[in-house]
Order: C-alpha cells, then structure tokens, then sequence
C-alpha cells in the first residue's frame, strides 16, 4: 500500500499568502525573499517570525544586518507589533549585528561584533536558535553578511555552510536579499542564495498609470504547487497583506 506522504506547513503569518502555497511553507525550509530597496523584504520577514511568536507559540530569531535592533522594534510597532513583549517572554531573539559596525553602544542581549570570520557568525547563530528553541529564523540581509565578514569573499562558502546548518536546525527561515534586475533573470546578488533556498518569492514593483503597484510572485516553492502568477500585495497597517484573487496588469 502506499501512503501519501504529506508535507508539514508553517502558516507564514501573512493574510492572503498561505493560500498561494497549500497552506504554509514546507517545514524547516529556507525561502529567499528578493526584490529591490523598499519592496517590503524587512516587513515581510519580520511579519513571519513576529506571528509566529503571537499566533502559532513558535520562537523565533530575527538576525537584523541593516538597522539596529532598536530602530527595528521602533519601526515594527507601527504595524502594532510589540517584539519586546516576546523578547521578554522567550519567544523572541533579535540579534543586532548593526551597532557593533558602525561603534555605537549597545545594550543589546544579542550583539554581532563587527569584523566577524565565518565560523564566529553561524556559530551564534546556532546558539541564540539553540537558547530559544526557534522554530523561525529570518536574517535581513544576505549581502550585509557579506560586509561582517574580514574577508568578503567567504560569502559563498558561508552560506553553503549556513544552508547546512540551517537544515540541520530545522528552523524555517527566510533570507532576504537584493535583487540586481528582478525582471531581467537576475533575481540575487551573489547567485548562490537563490541555490541553497528551497523557495524563492520576488517582491517588486510595476507601473500603472501614474503610480507604482505592488507585487509578489512565487519564483519556486519546492514541494508546492503554486502559480507563477503576479499577485497584489498591500502594505497596510497590518504589515503585507497580500490579495489571492486580485489581478495585476
Ligand atoms: N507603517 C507602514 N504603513 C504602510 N506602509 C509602510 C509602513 N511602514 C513601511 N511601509 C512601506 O514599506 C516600505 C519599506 O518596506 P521594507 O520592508 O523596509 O522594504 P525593504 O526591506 O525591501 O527595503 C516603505 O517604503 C513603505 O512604502
Ligand atoms: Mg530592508
């Protein structure tokens, strides 16, 4: 006889966007999420991690590389989302891997030194997944690793290893990075991300009339049936909110 193996999904905490991929990403993957500056990469890996900590009671890690883990959690509260309270409850780590580059103090539990090797930086990561047991991991960004690092051009070998790690963990984890020329084939920076994740969203724009829209296509999604249609998506009050059944011209 045979069983119809059936995957574990992890809702993404995203209204509209579950229903694009059968229910959830695929447990313990590792999704790229691309696109260019302003698109909503932040707010989008946020949001899952976030809502995973609120909704589902799963911990998560946030590894924040562009801005400061305070400007983050300044920044997110205007969606209503209150990361301290989780961080004060377990539920939550973020690591700051901002103040320590750029020499400002930091109060911060979990900080990144600048100037870091390779092994140094998976190795707290693991740590911090370890010490709350997260099930959600979102690092923000894959090239701002690549300026931690003493010798960037371990960026590759790093997230070989990351990919490894990250498996091995079993944690759903989003990555962000950018997009050189999203419509043009080159969806990520370095061309390995978008090798070593299992799932790869682009969030871009498009222009209409006399304003942009916003968009969001599922690139790949392995173990998914999805479409490779562009859906709207919306950033609201609620953070992205994206519309099944809209229609983007
Ligand atoms: N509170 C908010 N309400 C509505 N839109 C917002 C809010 N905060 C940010 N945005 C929109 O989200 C954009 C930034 O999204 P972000 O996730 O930081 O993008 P990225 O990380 O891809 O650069 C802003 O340019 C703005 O258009
Ligand atoms: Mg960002």
């Amino acid at each position: 006889m045979i069983t119809k193996y059936t995957v574990k999904r992890v809702k993404s905490g995203i209204p509209g966007f579950d229903d694009l991929i059968e229910g959830g990403f695929p447990s313990g993957t590792t999704v790229l999420v691309t696109g260019p500056t302003g698109s909503g990469k932040t707010t989008f890996g946020v949001q899952f991690v976030y809502k995973g900590a609120e909704l589902y009671g799963e911990p998560g890690v946030i590894v924040t590389l562009e801005e400061r883990a305070q400007d983050l959690r300044r920044e997110m509260l205007a969606f209503g989302w209150d990361l301290e309270k989780y961080e004060k409850e377990g539920k939550l780590a973020i690591i700051d891997g901002v103040s320590a580059v750029v020499g400002l103090p930091s109060e911060e539990q979990y900080v990144l030194e600048g100037n870091l090797n390779a092994e140094d930086f998976l190795r707290y990561i693991y740590r911090v997944v370890k010490a709350i047991d997260a099930k959600r991991l979102v690092i923000d960004s894959i090239p701002s690793i690549a300026f931690r690092l003493r010798k960037e051009n371990e960026i590759r070998e790093v997230l070989l290893q990351l990919n490894t790690i990250l498996l091995e963990m079993g944690v759903t984890s989003i990555l962000t990075t950018e997009a050189p020329e999203p419509g043009r084939g080159r969806i990520s920076r370095y061309g390995i991300e978008e090798y070593i994740a299992r799932g790869v969203i682009l969030l871009d724009f498009i222009e209409k009339e006399v304003e942009l829209k916003r968009y969001l296509l599922i690139r790949k999604m392995r173990e998914t049936k999805h479409s490779m249609k562009k859906y709207p998506f919306e950033i609201n009050e609620e953070g992205v909110v994206v519309y099944p059944s809209g229609e983007v011209y």
